[in-house]
């Protein structure tokens, strides 16, 4: 099995087409998968840092489109780069939720936001499940008609009930594990296309 701390296929290929993490081959399959994104598609990507999945995105929706990405920590990798527009904050804050607010609607979310791992999983997935539900709520707020929906889980918990929320919103809701998701990850994502409301 590969090492963690060792760079494998997918952290090599970041690294050589200049994606600021591996993770972006997780959203490139789902992509491919699902046509999540379009070109002039307006984007909110949440937990959007180191900002590989933004920067796939602001590529895909080209100039016409635009992308917010929001994160607790700073987005310096994502400065200057025309079509997208940075948060630094909290999801759950109220003044972080009036600047996402004020910045849509959006044609799709993206979310791969995870809870810092403390090694206790029950606790790891507990957090991870109410950034879903926090980005599902995000959905009833600014998430346009016929919008598409990605977002990270950990397995464990909620996974059934969460799936069971998204296709009440959605055309169609998935729970998937793409091939660049490491082995040893327990991390899902939910995929939902075609939002109702
Ligand atoms: C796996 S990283 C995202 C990687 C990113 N998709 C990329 O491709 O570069 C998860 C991110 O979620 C962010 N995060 C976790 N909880 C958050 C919250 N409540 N509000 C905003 N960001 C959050 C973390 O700060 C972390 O940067």
């Amino acid at each position: 099995m590969a090492r963690r701390d060792q760079p494998d296929r997918y952290a090599k290929q970041a690294r050589r087409e200049g994606y600021a993490a591996r993770s972006v081959y997780k959203l490139e399959e789902l992509q491919h998968r699902f046509a999540l994104i379009q070109p002039a598609m307006r984007v909110l990507d949440v937990g959007a840092a180191p900002g590989s999945w933004s920067q796939l995105a602001s590529k895909i929706v080209g100039n016409r489109g635009c992308i917010v990405a929001v994160d607790l920590a700073d987005l310096p990798g994502l400065d200057g780069v025309k079509n997208v527009e940075t948060i630094c904050g909290d999801i759950h804050d109220p003044e972080v939720i009036e600047r996402i607010v004020g910045l849509g609607p959006y044609d799709a979310i993206i979310s791969d936001a995870a809870p810092r791992t403390s090694g206790n999983r029950s606790l790891d997935t507990t957090r991870s499940a109410a950034i879903v539900e926090q980005v599902l709520w995000l959905c009833e707020r600014v998430l346009a008609r016929e919008g598409n929906l990605v977002a990270k889980l950990f397995q464990g918990g909620e996974e059934q009930l969460l799936l069971q929320e998204v296709r009440r919103r959605f055309a169609t809701g998935r729970l998937l594990k793409p091939k660049a998701s490491r082995d040893e990850s327990f991390e899902v994502f939910l995929v939902g296309t075609g939002y109702e409301g």
